[in-house]
């Protein structure tokens, strides 16, 4: 039966990818119980049921960022996306282009911006930032994206350290890729990827790397340990932000705000927006769900500049829950990695397509005939 939600394109993904790369891509970190708060935290928020109110043709447009969209979502940045099918970056960006929703493209990408806006033509580009123990890598980054006409940067800030991915270690799979038995045995057990992508790669490009890298720093993913100076920045401060803004004239967005000062400091620095994310689970194992910390963060700054957020979406009720919270849109990394996986562009696109249907369901039942009125009422309470 052909897939009808996000869990069945997972389960799909599962069955094609390899082992270590799919669990790269789902599970979280440590003891996962961040990533379990996340699916937890989103399920115990329930919605009031609402009757009798016009829900003929739920609107489920909105303005973000100026950019008026058909539904309230973007397409996540996630590193090494075209590993999960060949020349997966363009696959997404077709697939987000055909929702006519944004892609944001991730520094950590196998195909650059140039190449990705080439070949998916009239795609909503944005770009992601991870700055480097060198600096001037993410400003060259920077000055591409300009050249490009990208107009919003998300500037991923809650990374200071790879977080500790222990399965990572036992499967055999970690970025940059090292040979090992049992990645050669997981290649074996997985034909259809290791003809469909990665023998592709090698008769075409050759083995994938970091596209954006500057060519003296070009990593392999095969090589044993990346230079240092292409290491994500230890030391990352408010500085880095206020540098940022003064080279980028675009709207600035910053990515992975889990706490109320820290917005209230992105506003004071002049971003323009943030993105409420506790990565999808994958980074602070110990850290709450950012479902339960946006609406104290949209109090304090949703007047002053845009909140979006992510983490856990795979159903339109989560969105609801969300835009519910206080999130303008929101970003769905993990689902739409899931539809390529398991069938490129088309796969992506029906995720996509589920979600705007999901939501608006949602916004039948709940009884709101736009998202304007999806506010902390929606919410339901204990009476
Ligand atoms: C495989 C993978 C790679 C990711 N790589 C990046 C990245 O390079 N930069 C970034 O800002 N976020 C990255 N993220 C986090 C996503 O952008 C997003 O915040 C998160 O996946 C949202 O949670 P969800 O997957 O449950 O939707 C990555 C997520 C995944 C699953």
């Amino acid at each position: 039966m052909a897939p009808l939600n996000v869990e069945d394109f997972r389960i799909l993904a599962r069955r094609r990818l390899p082992r270590g790369m799919f669990e790269y891509v789902d599970r979280g970190t440590e003891d996962e119980v961040g990533l379990r708060s996340v699916h937890s935290g989103l399920e115990q928020v329930k919605l009031r049921p609402r009757v009798l109110n016009d829900v003929s043709a739920p609107d489920t447009s909105t303005v973000v960022l100026g950019d008026a969209l058909p539904m309230p979502v973007i397409v996540s940045p996630t590193a090494v996306a075209g590993l999960l099918w060949h020349d997966g970056e363009v696959q997404l960006a077709r697939a987000a282009r055909r929702a006519g929703i944004p892609f944001c493209v991730a520094t950590q990408s196998m195909t650059t911006m140039e190449e990705i806006a080439e070949r998916a033509p009239g795609a909503n580009l944005w770009f992601q930032l991870y700055v480097f123990e060198d600096r001037k890598i993410g400003w060259q980054l920077l000055e591409r994206a300009k050249a490009l006409g990208i107009r919003n940067l998300l500037f991923t800030v809650d990374t200071a350290r790879s977080p500790k991915k222990e399965w990572n270690t036992r499967n055999g799979f970690g970025i940059p890729i090292q040979p090992s038995l049992v990645g050669a045995m997981d290649l074996l057990v997985h034909p259809r990827w290791t003809l469909s992508v990665m023998a592709r790669y090698m008769l075409t490009t050759g083995i994938p790397v970091y596209a954006h890298y500057p060519p003296e720093y070009l990593t392999r993913m095969t090589r044993a340990s990346a230079m240092p100076n292409v290491k994500l920045a230890r030391k990352l401060t408010w500085d880095d932000v206020d540098e940022v803004r003064r080279r980028w004239d675009g709207n600035l967005v910053i990515k992975g705000v889990m706490d109320r000062e820290d917005a209230q400091q992105a506003v004071l620095r002049g971003a323009d927006g943030i993105v409420v994310s506790c990565h999808g689970g994958r980074n602070l194992d110990a850290s709450p769900p950012a479902l339960q910390v946006l609406p104290g963060i949209a109090d304090a700054v949703g007047h002053k500049l845009t909140v979006l957020a992510d983490s856990g979406i795979r159903r339109g009720s989560h969105i609801a829950k969300f835009l519910a919270c206080g999130a303008r849109a929101v970003l769905v990394g993990r689902a739409p990695l899931y539809g390529m996986a398991a069938s490129g562009e088309q796969g992506a696109h029906a995720v996509l397509e589920i979600l705007r249907e999901e939501l608006d369901h949602c916004m039948a039942f709940t009884g709101h005939g736009s998202l304007d009125t999806i506010t902390r009422d929606v919410i339901a309470r204990e009476c």
